[in-house]
């Protein structure tokens, strides 16, 4: 049913006819208010390796960007350095959170120019950033609300392959020497690999828009569908569709709020990013669950806390209704506060952190799949009440 998403390591292995063929995510970009000491959080509580920079000492006068990676995981933390730059207005509007979900491709501009063609709107116009080591081509459209796909295609010192090996970023980075957060997170790893999916809110009623706009501008397929009869409580609900490239190597969930007695986590969302749709969760793919959740907990990383009566009834649905047999150990299931779910394929463990910034937008989930392939439709209910506990906290409910 699937292809595995990190399995095209050789770039030409994707290259067919088709400009829009996703080769991976190059990286996810963040406008964040201080990259130098977000940096410093996503290298503690995630183990991210700090590992390159590109900032006032490399000639960059505009802006200041870290390269964190961690697996075939690469965040790109970006800070404006003057009061117009675009990352401080947006920064002033949203908080911080997810500016680009970059797409690497074989021809940058040929992929541009089909999304164009597509019905896409360009974010900024093809751009060659190139030196004596090679060529790192970028061009940009808009998708919901302030977010970005960049197309990024590579050549020469700046290859995929050769920047999965620790090679630079681009033109303009340079290594980040002797960190020692870097040595200890190769000592004690995470465990993370790769973005397993990544989510949008938008506002209530445009899900199909978006929906109609991947299908048609990057040329995805729907994967997955769940009505509010899937994913309510008493109080709130929303509706999800799940849209893939064509190798599957990337899936973007587009979440609506549906109406319910209560305000949704979407509204809430949308409450404190400015009425902007955005990107909701990064989901990261680890194939450890109980060893990488361990490890952020013991880092600090605070997680949703699962109700106890959750473990009361999941070993009943997932292994006798759903009939998987789950490897991991029940009972360090429930002390971590792992949620498990199960569909035809196999089953599932998954976990979603709190927001990562003060404002109730973006968050993590972080994922392990014995075969299955969905989103852990059965946990919607168990998880939105616990959402809905922190949002009576937050006084947003
Ligand atoms: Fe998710």
């Amino acid at each position: 049913m699937s292809v595995a998403p990190h399995a095209s390591t050789d770039p030409r292995a994707a290259t067919t006819g088709d400009p829009l063929q996703l080769i991976d995510v190059d990286h996810v970009r963040f406008y964040v208010g201080n990259a130098k000491q977000a940096a410093y959080f996503y290298a503690h509580c995630f183990g991210f390796q700090v590992e390159q920079v590109c900032d006032l000492t490399t000639g960059s006068r505009e802006e200041a960007s870290y390269l964190l990676t961690q697996g075939n995981i690469r965040l790109l933390l970006t800070t404006g350095l003057g009061r117009n730059h675009p990352a401080q207005e947006e920064v002033k509007k949203y908080g911080d959170g997810v500016k680009d979900i970059a797409l690497n491709v074989h021809d940058a501009v040929k992929a541009y120019e089909r999304a164009i063609k597509n019905g896409a709107e360009s974010a900024y116009e093809p751009t060659e950033h190139t030196d004596e080591h090679g060529t790192v081509v970028t061009a940009g459209i808009k998708t919901y609300g302030r977010a970005v796909h960049s197309f990024v295609s590579r050549s020469g010192g700046y290859a995929l392959t050769t920047l999965k090996q620790g090679g630079q970023f681009m033109p303009r980075f340079r290594k980040v020497e002797a960190f020692a957060l870097n040595d200890y997170n190769r000592q004690h790893p995470c465990g993370l690999k790769f973005v397993d999916h990544c989510v949008g809110n938008v506002e209530l009623g445009k899900m199909n828009h978006w929906v109609a706009w991947y299908e048609n501008v990057l040329e995805f397929k729907l994967f997955k569908h769940f009505d509010d009869k899937d994913i309510s409580t008493e109080y709130s609900a929303l509706m999800s569709k799940v849209m893939a490239s064509g190798n599957h190597l990337i899936k973007m969930p587009i979440n609506e709020p549906a109406a319910g007695k209560k305000k949704s986590q979407i509204e809430e969302y949308l409450d404190w990013h400015d009425q902007t749709p955005g990107v909701q969760h990064l989901a990261l793919r680890t194939d450890d669950e109980l060893h990488s959740v361990a490890e952020l907990r013991r880092r600090g990383v605070d997680f949703l806390e699962i109700p106890e009566t959750y473990y009361d009834l999941v070993w009943k649905r997932v292994e006798g209704e759903m009939g998987a047999s789950v490897k991991e150990d029940h009972k360090r299931v429930k002390d971590l506060g792992i949620l498990v779910d199960a569909d035809e394929d196999g089953y599932l463990l998954q976990l979603f952190t709190k927001p990562l910034q003060d404002r109730p937008t973006l968050f993590f989930e972080i994922i392990c799949r014995r075969g299955s392939q969905s989103f852990g439709k059965g946990n919607f209910k168990a998880l939105f009440e616990a959402l809905e506990l922190e949002q009576e906290k937050r006084g947003n409910l």
